[in-house]
């Protein structure tokens, strides 16, 4: 008996099944329907079918356990406030927008209001699926070329300086998320933040060290150096407190307006007044003519399973389910996990996936991108076909040529589901870790960089008619391209695995891999984000591998010839939730300092 209709006899047995009735899902894509249910209750395991939590042990990597839900992020304090939001009987959508305002003081590295995301929602009552576009939107005085001089990209300007700022879409993308689909109220969903900005919270190991590293730059602003550096400009150490009592106001006055304050009051004004007395171009027009998008996830199936994730400003899920539906019908388990066999299908997936991506990605509001053709399992089946097994492509082979901006690293992801089954998979950022490094004054808020996300130098057409660069260029009132990649995969129409990643450009391969790890390789959720990751994007042609990988694979791909990239890197920091036989499973990244996954009980 499938788990889905055993789930359902189940909830008529506890007399909890109020109606259902098949659905014939449309994902828009060319995909195979998906037959889902409607309204489902939960707990979804009766107790004439309890079981305990089953997981393999194997390789050493155990998840933590919940019955009621959970909370899984990339800081500990914040992880703290929403596992306690549901333990008070909040929804998944209240605690993760909790999370996601406490996570802009207690993770100033990447948790933000003065940046941008994405979030996927799946809403167990309705059975719909959300995705929350609240990305950053460029001034309406931006152009294509405004870091060009004398022909080149003025680096600083594009990273450093105000103008690499977008108006910010966090705080507009967090209230849509409570204010319409959470219980509790704005102001009290951002309480936890303001109480850790006003009285403090005492610093930890990794901000400690982010902080040191970070001297240069966030010691340059004087706001920022007033906030993360103590009067006598010394460092705080771990267990020290650290306040932010301007942000605190900005918190409160959130709390107190909601968003208006943001986007047409107070902190607009000093935003605003701030970029006209330092060169930046973000005026209170700007900031007013903010929108948060819902969209329509873009929506993929692999052996059975449904996987929805974040469609254009970010390029994060049409990549991941083109490479997935590039090696769907290969039996990659066969050949084994991170073998020679399954890498080299791995890079040259991800080799055409991101040749792809360098083209059509972008604002679609601005470029019409061809989704439903990426995610065409017809397509991929070609784009398949082209992998010869024996060696490895070069990457001219694949598409023309092009120099790629460099994408920062930084971004942080939270994974939430409750006890009701909604399911929240978020994923924001400042783009570089502590953004660009500026606090607009008098607001205690950093401001992102997140425009170094487009092109800064849009290429013309070339012979071939290939228009990289075009659909990132920066215009005004135009969203970044993105490879955020919030994430839930369905079962029988019910969350399976809640993940997603930080990394920049290497955040669709990260996903990708975890996914892969458990739909394929029957991984627990802890093994799936232990395991060696490897990144390939196209341009440079080169391969990062984390150790782990041996080095008799290595050789073989070597000789196959791949080019791998020399040193010690990382790859991706996931935050991610299994929920199976009404269990909840899940694991922080043990690439990371001080993230956490809290288990309701
Ligand atoms: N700034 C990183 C991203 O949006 O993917």
């Amino acid at each position: 008996m499938s788990n889905g209709i055993k789930y359902l006899l189940g909830a008529i047995v506890g007399g909890a099944l109020v109606f259902m009735y098949p659905m014939l899902q449309n994902d828009g894509g060319g995909q195979q329907a998906v037959v889902k249910t409607a309204e489902i209750s939960y707990p979804r395991v009766p107790d004439s079918d309890y079981k305990l939590p089953s997981f393999s042990s194997r390789d050493g990597f155990v998840p933590v356990v919940g019955r009621h839900g959970m909370v899984s992020a990339r800081e500990s304090i914040a992880t703290e406030i929403g596992a306690d939001i549901l333990r008070k009987g909040g929804n998944a959508i209240d605690a993760a927008a909790a999370v996601g305002f406490a996570m802009a003081v207690t993770y100033p590295q990447a948790g933000n209001i003065g940046g941008g995301g994405f979030m996927v929602v799946h809403l167990a009552k309705e059975n719909k699926d959300i995705a929350i576009d609240y990305r950053e939107m460029s001034a309406g005085a931006a152009r294509h070329d405004l870091y060009v001089e004398d022909g080149k990209v003025n680096q600083t300007l594009a990273k450093y300086s105000r103008k690499s700022s977008g108006v910010p879409g966090t705080v507009a993308g967090l209230a849509l998320a409570v204010q319409k689909y959470g219980t509790m109220s704005l102001a009290d969903v951002i309480a936890p933040a303001y109480k850790l900005a006003h009285e403090g919270f005492p610093v930890y190991t990794q901000l400690e060290v982010s902080l040191a590293r970070s001297k240069e730059r966030l010691g340059a602003d004087p706001a920022a150096s007033k906030v993360f550096y103590k009067a006598d400009g010394s460092n705080y150490r771990t267990g020290e407190i650290l306040k932010q009592e301007d942000l605190a106001v900005s918190l409160k006055a959130i709390m107190d307006e909601g968003t208006s304050a943001f986007y047409t009051g107070s902190i607009a004004e000093k935003i605003a007044a701030d970029m006209a007395a330092n060169d930046g171009i973000i005026t209170m027009e700007d900031m007013a003519a903010y929108k948060v998008y819902e969209r329509e996830p873009v929506r993929g199936t692999y052996k059975g399973y449904d996987i929805v994730t974040m469609p254009p400003p970010s390029s994060g899920g049409v990549h991941m389910i083109e490479m997935m539906n590039m090696l769907e019908n290969d039996d990659l388990k066969a050949k084994g996990h991170n073998s020679a066999a399954v890498l080299h299908l791995y890079i040259e997936a991800m080799r055409q996936a991101y040749a792809d991506r360098s083209l059509y990605a972008g604002d679609p509001a601005f470029f019409d991108i061809p989704v439903a053709a990426l995610i065409d399992k017809k397509y991929a089946a070609e784009m398949r076909a082209r992998i010869p097994m024996d060696r490895a492509r070069d990457s001219s082979e694949v598409a023309p040529t092009k120099d790629l901006p460099y994408e920062s690293p930084q971004t942080t992801h939270y994974s939430v589901m409750d006890s009701e089954g909604n399911a929240v998979s978020n994923t924001y950022t400042l783009n570089f870790g502590f953004g660009n490094g500026i606090m607009a004054t008098g607001t205690g808020i950093l401001l992102n960089n997140e425009l170094d996300d487009f092109d800064a130098l849009p290429y013309e057409p070339d012979e071939n008619g290939n228009i990289s660069g075009k659909a990132n260029a920066q215009e005004p009132h135009k969203r970044p391209r993105s490879s955020m990649t919030p994430t839930i995969v369905l079962k029988d129409g019910v969350p399976f695995l809640i993940t997603g990643s930080p990394g920049g450009g290497t955040i669709i391969n990260t996903v990708f891999q975890t996914v892969m790890n458990v739909l394929e390789f029957d991984m627990n959720v802890a093994a799936a984000s232990s395991k060696a990751r490897i990144n390939h994007q196209w341009m440079p042609d080169m391969t990062t591998i984390e150790s782990g990988v041996s080095q008799d694979t290595l050789d073989i791909l070597k000789a196959m010839g791949h080019k791998f990239n020399a040193g010690e890197r990382t790859l991706g920091s996931t935050n991610s939730i299994i929920y199976e036989d009404g269990y909840y499973y899940g694991a922080a990244d043990p690439r990371s300092m001080d993230a956490l996954t809290i288990g309701i009980n």
